[in-house]
């Protein structure tokens, strides 16, 4: 790409773009560095094999029976079916995410898990998040935000759905140092 990169539209419809012909996910390997046995036991082996973030969020949301959890940036839906295994069928799971063939494998991966009764995909964009104000208890994350060319937005947008007293819990990547232009304005290291 020859023009400036800091296009907040262009940079969306890349990453989007990027992921939604993404052909696989991080592999078993990445998803054995992240969660623990136990956790990936608990999905079935398409979503394990999907993984793509960068933590286990999930974790430490400490989540309780009853809750309504969003995860931004749901991809295969590896957090939103284990947010949906904590919360339980009292509560409810729902996965975000910008392409729909992730929103897709989310669906799939949730029925082979059982727990899609309580448990739905949802197609749009962390910076315009298509839920109401105050629906959520808890909203988790993993590796998505750094993705977004308006990450104020992306995190106003999360507070708005948060209940008062709501709870958030993020993976993400950081950058302490600015990066140099080859990398700042390449299209693919943004998206990866
Ligand atoms: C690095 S992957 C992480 C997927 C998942 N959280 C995980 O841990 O496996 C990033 C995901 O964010 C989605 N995404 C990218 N930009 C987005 C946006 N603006 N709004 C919602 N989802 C977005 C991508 O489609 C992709 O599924």
């Amino acid at each position: 790409m020859t023009h400036d990169l800091l296009f907040q539209a262009e940079i969306k419809d890349s990453v989007r773009q990027a992921y939604a012909e993404v052909s696989s996910g991080g592999g078993e390997r990445l998803a054995r560095r992240l969660y623990s046995e136990h956790e990936l036991a608990e999905v079935p082996d398409g979503a394990v094999r999907w993984a793509l973030g960068v933590g286990d969020p999930v974790r430490y949301a400490f989540l309780r029976p009853g809750e309504t959890v969003l995860d931004v940036g749901s991809g295969g839906g590896i957090d939103t079916i284990l947010a949906a295994r904590r919360v339980g069928a009292e509560g409810r799971a729902i996965g975000l995410d910008i392409t729909e063939a992730m929103c897709e494998r989310g669906r799939r991966h949730a029925a082979d898990s059982g727990v899609d009764a309580w448990t739905e995909f949802l197609l749009g964009e962390m910076e315009d998040i298509p839920l109401p104000d105050a629906a959520m208890d808890v909203v988790v994350s993993n590796g998505v935000l750094n993705l977004s060319a308006r990450k104020s937005r992306a995190l106003a947008e999360i507070h708005r759905t948060l209940r008062p007293g709501g709870r958030i819990s993020l993976a993400d990547l950081t950058v302490e140092n600015d990066l140099p232009p080859e990398v700042a304005n390449d299209e693919s290291a943004w998206a990866g």
